[in-house]
């Protein structure tokens, strides 16, 4: 196929179609041949319709080769289109939320997830995911927590890196699908936590904290990226030259597709940005986006603009040019339907090898956070009540894709299908919306299966709903309802294992000493019971560390481990110390911080041992601990290594994660974990933001958690 000459065939019009993405609902003719529904409301033309370049939100293979067929059949430049979906985490088959698979501290298992979710969406029809999210996240009260890996940008990298790889391997398998990196730019750091709010960061935090994870996944070679709704500083990304042009294009040299997220063009205009779409179109295609998603600024406006001089139509064909290059990259010149295929759904959607996969990240992602010995049960032991308005659900979260809850296991499944001489009661014990009411049948119910059981299991927190898209919560406890719950629960059974299931970290302070034991199971998926089970009765240890902070309090948010020292820290974290950087009414340190949680087993890790203190940036230090399992159970766990550059032009967090090594070791086995420190280790955006090593003292840390204060000390000179 040749672009070039492709491009010199098409009109203006066609070219603007091509820059346009409509949902599947917008491309639809009725039976007279005429423009119906959402494609009328959006007022577009047979032609604009025909010459669509892309389209989002589908439901199977079937429908996306019908689709394609008469698109291909009414576009007369037969240009195939491009079947774009949120491919999350999981298309059919659903894995645990991404802020979970970040708790895995396993990429390799992340890119796992991500190559089955490809296969299964690439023979749905799927040809880009909207994945990763790689956006920093500071503050539960944010709902899209959910899809972060965490607030850590070293660890979001990695993620991120990992993610790309899964989905695009090397694009030439028809199981591949292109990954588009988003919210390009700082979504995730929403003022207040409120979805869709302002963005506000110098241009230093944006650079050392914010946009590596989204650089990291264009090293990698992801083919697209999205731009986000928020203003940052003032200037929406959809419109922020400064932004997506001078950064994304020009200083990190990304020269593939750009696409907007929903509506966000004409969004400008809300904001206050821009005042009618034809001014949001030119700045908009002054950033050099290419797709508008889901609004019509490139399709009414950019003609005039080109007639008033304001905009090259060079500038068009530069956007049409990278769209077409990205479809014949896909090969969809030479198959458009790719590799959807209806035999191929109904052989892998599902499968057994795929619910495997989702059973080992659901297990590796689920984070113990208290157990003072109840856990891990027998198997055999004699009675266990399943408590809870989430005991008998599927838990998939929120970018379920076509995953669908009746279909993934509830812990109440997983325990019933895994013991085998053990009475299981049941009760719901209340319902699971936020402002639930205290439903003393409800109450009662549970008290009675927990009178009459040996251990009584109670799972609460969010729904997938809970969290997400638009949905942030200004309190982020378990509700009045569930709290209650298990209190009363508490009252007449002592053996009380709470299981979480939750989109974003929720603040426990309330129930902390109900209960005996806590772990976190995320939105786990499909897998989600199975692997619940085998965590409860010793079929498989714990092994999630968190890598996104639990507040004892929501306003503490955001609160994050690599805080900044300040002049007055509250070192003893002693809230009547006078004048120090504290509240009169709360620590300052966090439940359970970054980095965290418990295994059946325990872990010793030695001091660090240099093999010497000074380097200069031309050399490396070597650092060596030795770990051994020193419990009763096989285990995995993740040695974390932090750095704290003691002295620097700009202030330096406390302590940084500038690496980690996830190991498995048995009963009394002990192995050395080894790394090393280079000149680019210790590197960050300096004054004027020189991303540069600066000379002088620096701590190292070894531990499997960040809360830890033994360090080490070595000088770069
Ligand atoms: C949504 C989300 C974005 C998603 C897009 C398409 O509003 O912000 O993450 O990829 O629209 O569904």
């Amino acid at each position: 196929m040749n672009i070039n000459k492709l491009i010199k065939q098409m009109s203006l019009e066609q070219k603007l179609a091509q820059m346009t993405q409509f949902n599947t609902n917008c491309l639809l003719i009725d039976s007279k041949g005429g423009i119906t529904g959402p494609a009328k409301d959006l007022n577009l033309s047979k032609d604009v319709v025909a010459s669509t370049g892309s389209t989002l939100n589908f439901y199977s293979a079937e429908e996306v080769i019908k689709l394609q067929k008469m698109h291909l059949n009414d576009d007369p430049n037969k240009i195939p289109l491009l079947f774009m979906h949120d491919v999350i985490h999981g298309f059919r088959t659903i894995y645990p939320i991404p802020l979970a698979m970040g708790a895995t501290w396993n990429p390799s298992l992340l890119e796992k997830c991500c190559k089955m979710a490809a296969k299964e969406a690439s023979v749905g029809g799927v040809h880009v995911t909207f994945n990763p999210m790689v956006d920093l996240v500071r503050d539960a009260r944010w709902g899209r927590v959910m899809e972060s890996t965490g607030e850590d940008t070293y660890l979001n990298q990695i993620m991120a890196k990992a993610q790309v790889r899964g989905f695009q391997g090397d694009l030439s398998s028809k199981y591949d699908i292109a990954a588009c990196v988003k919210h390009y730019a700082a979504y995730g750091g929403a003022e207040s936590g409120r979805d869709y709010n302002l963005v506000e960061l110098s241009e230093h935090t944006l650079k050392e904290y914010y946009l590596p994870s989204y650089k990291a996944a264009i090293d990698e070679g992801v083919e697209m990226v999205m731009t986000s709704f928020n203003t940052l500083n003032g200037i929406p990304a959809a419109g922020n030259s400064w932004l997506v042009k001078d950064i994304l294009r020009k200083e990190w040299k990304f020269n593939k597709v750009i696409i907007s997220d929903y509506a966000a063009f004409d969004e400008m205009i809300m904001h206050g940005y821009c005042k009618d779409k034809k001014e949001a179109a030119l700045k908009a295609i002054n950033t050099t986006t290419d797709i508008e998603m889901m609004s019509t600024c490139y399709l009414n406006s950019i003609k005039d603009l080109i007639n008033e001089g304001l905009v090259d139509e060079k500038v068009i064909d530069k956007c049409v040019k990278r769209i077409l290059l990205l479809k014949k990259k896909l090969g969809l010149f030479k198959n458009p339907f790719k590799a959807a295929s209806s035999e191929e759904e109904k052989k892998y959607f599902l499968c057994k090898e795929h619910r495997a996969i989702c059973k080992e990240a659901a297990i590796e992602s689920a984070v113990l956070l208290k157990n003072d010995g109840i856990l891990p049960l027998n198997d055999n032991i004699e009675s266990v009540a399943i408590i809870g308005p989430l005991a008998k659900e599927g838990m998939i979260g929120f970018w379920s894709c076509h995953g669908k809850e009746d279909e993934a296991t509830s812990v109440y499944d997983g325990i019933v299908n895994l013991v085998n001489n053990t009475k299981v009661n049941y009760a719901k014990g209340c319902d699971v919306n936020l402002d639930a009411i205290i439903d003393d049948k409800l109450v009662n119910e549970a008290i009675e299966v927990a009178k009459n059981s040996k251990v009584a299991i109670i799972c609460v927190g969010e729904t997938a709903s809970m969290s997400g898209e638009g949905n942030s919560r200004a309190n982020i406890t378990l509700s009045n309802a569930q709290i209650n719950l298990i209190k009363e629960v508490k009252k007449v059974n002592n053996n009380v294992v709470v299981i979480l299931f939750n989109g974003r970290p929720l603040v426990l302070t309330d129930i902390l000493d109900d209960a005996n034991a806590i772990f976190t199971m995320w939105q786990p998926g499909t897998e989600g019971g199975s692997a619940a089970a085998d965590l409860i009765f010793n079929k498989a240890n714990f092994s999630g560390k968190l890598t996104m902070t639990f507040p004892r309090h929501v306003g503490q948010c955001p609160i994050y481990y690599n805080h900044l020292n300040t002049g007055r820290p509250n070192l003893n974290d002693d809230i009547t110390a006078t004048y120090r950087s504290r509240y009169l009414d709360m620590k300052n340190s966090p439940l359970y911080p970054f980095g965290y949680g418990l295994s059946y087993t325990s872990f010793e890790i030695s001091k660090p041992v240099l093999n010497k203190n000074v380097m200069t940036k031309d050399e490396e230090i070597k650092v060596k601990v030795n770990v051994k399992n020193i419990g009763k159970y096989k285990g995995k766990t993740v040695i974390q290594l932090y750095i704290r550059d003691l002295v620097s032009s700009i202030c330096r967090p406390v302590k940084e994660l500038k690496g980690f090594k996830k190991i498995e070791l048995d009963v009394n086995e002990e192995k050395e974990v080894e790394f090393v420190i280079t000149e680019d280790t210790l590197k960050y955006y300096g004054i004027n933001n020189k991303y540069i090593a600066e000379k002088g003292e620096f701590e190292l840390f070894i531990s499997d958690c960040s809360d830890v204060n033994e360090s080490v000390k070595f000088e770069l000179k």
